[in-house]
């Protein structure tokens, strides 16, 4: 919000009240608009002032809230009217200074509006370590790796834009059985052509066709757990060959990663952390918390009462490590490298056991930082499929979303001719996906639906995208210039005070989604935000209008259409210019 107007009405707070103006700040919230009628600006809680001690807990609470109301009433002339609500009292702000305040903290500083607001000054900061992505070599990239790659691209944006330093890492499956696997039975079902050819649909054939015959066959078996146990020991041979496999694939993926507009400072993977993972076994064996059980694998009891009722396998009885014995040494090498305050980690729900028993062993270590480590769940994404069937690979996604998105440009009457059509169908196709994805909350299942992804009107990406579209070719028409001087008597039909009065939440917005690390407040604000635009922009013309007029509005559709643009780049969407 802008910060004058809450400055404003806290200082007449704290004048009226004797209470600092600081306590009322982060109490003070925007309305949310309604299509039906007309609303306060502001409101703030009766239970936070009782709780603040401006309001006596003790007392008549109507007489006292209807004091306050009285001594509000006309003390300042940011404040129009106020009035009790539900549970609140109601601000109606003065709507000159409202949308002079508000549009004139956005046009100085288009970039900083929302993300530098007082009410998040006092978010940690920090250096966070993002880890998402983070496909398995050789394996299927299915829709929960895509989920995991936007997700986490949405996180590390989001803490970037609110100040923090951020490492973005990939966290590749590119160690264990799968590669025993593969390595065993490379010379024989394998091709170097086809490798350099189409690396990730090769390696996939053949470990699909490898692993169909260690079903049944022990030879094939063992050969595997023989060429993982050669890579174990740093086998010359069986290194190189690995290691082809995964460069070619980091390769191809980095393509595809620029596709979606996601990066990575940092292709790490379950193989990073070999000597930290016989680290950690002696460190878990002097700190007495590793046994054996009779099998030989060896264990780390997690139970509260120490009788092994929850435990985790950290070793194999061969000495080979496990997933969870490789996260536990990935976050020590990553503490010591990165010193990060904090460590998110993203994958869907079906690993929530998996991460709390690994922050519970580093705890059990001794490393308080595990407090600070997340793991961000989220839900199953049903029936995607591309025309070539089920999804197996990320290409086939996003060629799948731009093939569907030309089809239905070239259908469309209102599309325009593109040099660049290809490229901007992909960007639109990409951002229905990511909208699909972040409506609802991420720990929910979804089923993917295509029709419904693509759809131009309704709540969909390429509604986020062409409402920017629109916004920008007008104010391209008119020249493009960034309005700061502008007469805010101009701004005062209900299209213009509905756009002020949701602009005035973008920070509360903003705060909600850092809190709990959920996109769905930004995308339905964004939405919302494209649904007011687009009333305005037909109610509200600029051509033909006077010059005052016409200055006035495309102040506002210029600071509406940066607020889209910079909430839609932290959601992980680029923005298209034209449609
Ligand atoms: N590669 C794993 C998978 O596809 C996800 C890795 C998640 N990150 C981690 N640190 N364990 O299931």
């Amino acid at each position: 919000m802008a910060c004058f107007i809450r400055r404003a009405v806290s200082s007449q707070l704290s004048r009226i009240c004797g209470v600092k103006e600081e306590v009322f700040i982060p109490h003070l919230s925007a309305v949310p608009v309604s299509k039906k009628q007309f609303g306060p600006d502001l409101r703030i809680s009766l239970s936070s002032l009782i709780q603040n001690g401006v309001l006596p807990a003790d007392q008549d609470l109507q007489s006292q809230t209807d004091l306050l109301i009285r001594q509000l009433k006309g003390s300042s002339t940011v404040i129009e009217d106020v009035s009790s609500g539900r549970g609140v009292i109601n601000f109606r702000i003065n709507k000159l200074l409202l949308a002079e305040e508000l549009l004139g903290d956005i046009c100085r500083e288009p970039e900083g509006f929302g993300v530098k607001s007082e009410i998040l000054q006092n978010l940690p900061r920090g250096r966070t370590l993002v880890e998402y992505s983070s496909p398995n070599i050789a394996k299927k990239f299915h829709a929960g790796h895509l989920r995991s790659t936007i997700i986490g691209n949405f996180i590390a944006n989001l803490k970037a834009a609110l100040g923090n330093e951020v490492i973005r890492v990939n966290y590749l499956g590119d160690w264990g059985m799968q590669f025993g696997l593969l390595g065993a039975a490379f010379q024989r079902l394998g091709s170097q052509e086809k490798l350099k050819e189409n690396p990730l649909q090769h390696l996939f054939q053949v470990y699909v066709q490898v692993s169909r015959e260690a079903e049944h066959d022990e030879g094939v078996r063992l050969a595997a757990a023989e060429f993982f146990r050669r890579l174990e020991h740093h086998d010359e041979q069986a290194l190189l060959l690995w290691k082809q496999f995964r460069e070619i694939s980091v390769q191809e993926y980095k393509k595809i990663y620029q596709r979606l507009g996601v990066s990575f400072d940092h292709y790490s993977g379950e193989s990073f952390h070999q000597n930290k993972a016989q680290q950690v076994l002696n460190e878990l064996k002097t700190r007495g918390l590793l046994k054996i059980t009779q099998k030989g694998t060896g264990v780390v009891d997690l139970s509260t009462e120490g009788d092994m009722s929850s435990y985790s396998s950290v070793v194999r009885s061969d000495g080979t490590s496990l997933y969870i014995t490789r996260d536990v040494a990935a976050a020590l090498d990553r503490k010591e490298e990165f010193d990060f305050d904090e460590m998110i980690y993203v994958t869907d729900k079906s690993q929530c056991l998996h991460f709390q028993q690994l922050f519970h062993i580093l705890r059990l270590m001794d490393r308080q930082w595990a407090d600070r480590c997340i793991h961000v769940p989220f839900g199953l994404v049903k029936g995607m499929s591309t025309r070539r069937g089920e999804v197996v690979f990320l290409e086939d996604v996003i060629d799948e979303a731009r093939n569907r998105m030309i089809h239905n440009m070239n259908q469309s009457k209102t599309s325009k001719e593109l040099s660049d059509q290809e490229l901007t169908a992909e960007q639109i196709g990409i951002s229905a996906l990511i909208v699909q994805d972040f409506k609802g909350r991420l720990i929910s299942d979804y089923k993917f639906d295509w029709e419904r992804v693509l759809q131009a009107q309704g709540d969909t990406g390429v509604f986020l995208q062409y409402t920017h579209a629109r916004l920008r070719s007008l104010l391209r028409m008119h020249g493009d210039a960034n309005q700061t001087d502008f007469d805010p008597s101009h701004l005062q039909e209900d299209q213009s005070i509905l756009i002020l009065q949701h602009l005035l939440r973008y920070d509360e917005v903003l705060l909600q989604s850092a809190l709990e690390l959920q996109p769905r407040y930004l995308v339905n604000f964004l939405l919302t935000l494209c649904h007011l635009a687009s009333s305005a922009h037909k109610a509200l013309q600029v051509k033909g209008s006077s010059t005052h007029v016409a200055q006035a509005r495309l102040c506002l559709f210029s600071c509406t259409c940066s607020v889209l643009a910079n909430g839609m780049k932290i959601l992980g969407i680029t923005p298209v210019e034209r449609m």
